[in-house]
């Protein structure tokens, strides 16, 4: 974009920028975005198949009133204590727009999801990283910042650590104004905390259906949270955030609890196999609740050839290189065919 047009608080943002995503039919082993290795349920192609029809002319429902229902009935709650996005991503943007205005100060831990900070700018908040202590884990001053919204992923990404639900309480308590969870990946975790949700109005609770769903080029999130929390969202949300095929797949996967189950198994049993092979290969490893791994090769190679001489291999994974964090590599789980390939390729690199 052309810098003379773009409004003068945005000048200099660096915006987010996603995984690289290789055109369909490539052949790439693409452990770089947190997709699922396994596909979706059968049941939510065939409900997409059975809603292409003629009805395609007409728009969805505002609030995507089925999807809401059955997720509401799967999580014991009301459905006016839910909302869905395009993507968490949406919801995350929504949440700025509703409780954080210009110049209101956003806080999280540090590292984390990268795209906070460029959302805090797009919205001239004023973001307010508190880096985490050592093991990742969250710092004191956090619980304490008088942000009127706070954001804690958890399992984080990229590190992949977990903080139990006495440390998720703690945060929520101290904190006068909205805090999000944001459990995109906490179906790969111990348990999730929306059990909180009962005893806190402030709390808000992120998911996504990108990871243990494997429907990330649908595009659904949803949040969970009391109604006074989601009717701000929906006062804030564009009008048919969901298109009529992302409702019924929604609604559909939510149902499908045993095709969901066989996801977060397969993943949960390969990462703590891949996490083994590359601590055999001199990896340094962080421990990991989510669907990737994060490791840090101990060896003396300089990370970024590493990632070139992957990626030479038609290999893809995350990297940084930047501190606190510089050096360390996020790995998606993958199949298992996929992590021997990519065993094999750091073997010959790493020599
Ligand atoms: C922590 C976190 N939150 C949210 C998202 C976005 O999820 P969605 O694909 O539903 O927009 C991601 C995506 O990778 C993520 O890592």
């Amino acid at each position: 974009m052309s810098k003379s047009f773009l409004r003068k608080s945005l000048q200099g943002v660096e915006p987010y920028v996603p995984g690289e995503q290789p055109a369909d039919g490539e052949d790439w082993i693409k452990l770089n975005t947190n997709e699922s290795p396994l596909p979706p349920s059968p049941r939510v192609i065939e409900a997409i198949k059975a809603a292409t029809d003629e009805s395609l002319r007409l728009y969805p429902s505002p609030t995507a009133a089925p999807a809401r229902q059955a997720i509401a009935k799967h999580f014991g709650l009301a459905p006016m204590q839910v909302t869905l996005g395009n993507g968490a991503d949406e919801l995350i943007e929504m949440c700025l727009r509703a409780f954080a205005g210009a110049g209101d100060r956003v806080a999280y831990p540090t590292p984390t999801y990268p795209l906070l900070e460029p959302l805090c700018r797009l919205h001239d908040a004023v973001p307010s990283p508190n880096p985490s202590g050592e093991l990742f884990t969250w710092s004191p001053e956090l619980m304490d910042d008088p942000a009127p919204l706070k954001f804690l992923v958890n399992p984080n990404s990229p590190t992949g650590t977990w903080h139990g639900g006495p440390s998720v309480e703690r945060v929520v308590k101290r904190s006068k104004g909205v805090v999000v969870l944001d459990e995109a990946y906490v179906d790969f975790a111990f348990e999730s905390q929306v059990a909180l949700l009962a005893k806190h109005d402030n709390l808000l609770i992120l998911r996504t259906m990108s990871k243990s769903y494997a429907l990330a080029g649908m595009r659904i999130g949803f949040a969970l949270g009391s109604p006074e929390l989601i009717a701000a969202l929906d006062a804030v949300k564009d009008s048919y955030n969901l298109d009529r095929l992302a409702i019924v797949a929604a609604t559909a996967a939510i149902q499908d609890e045993e095709h969901h189950r066989k996801i977060v198994d397969h993943v949960v049993g390969e990462r703590r196999w891949l996490e083994l092979q590359l601590h055999e290969l001199g990896f340094e490893h962080s421990p990991s609740e989510a669907n990737f791994v994060f490791v840090k090769p101990t060896m003396g190679n300089v990370g970024a050839a590493v990632v070139d001489a992957l990626r030479q291999r038609r290999i893809l994974v995350r990297y940084y290189d930047r501190d606190p964090i510089a050096g360390w590599f996020r790995i998606t789980v993958g199949t298992r065919v996929q992590h021997e390939r990519l065993l094999s390729a750091l073997k010959e690199i790493l020599i």
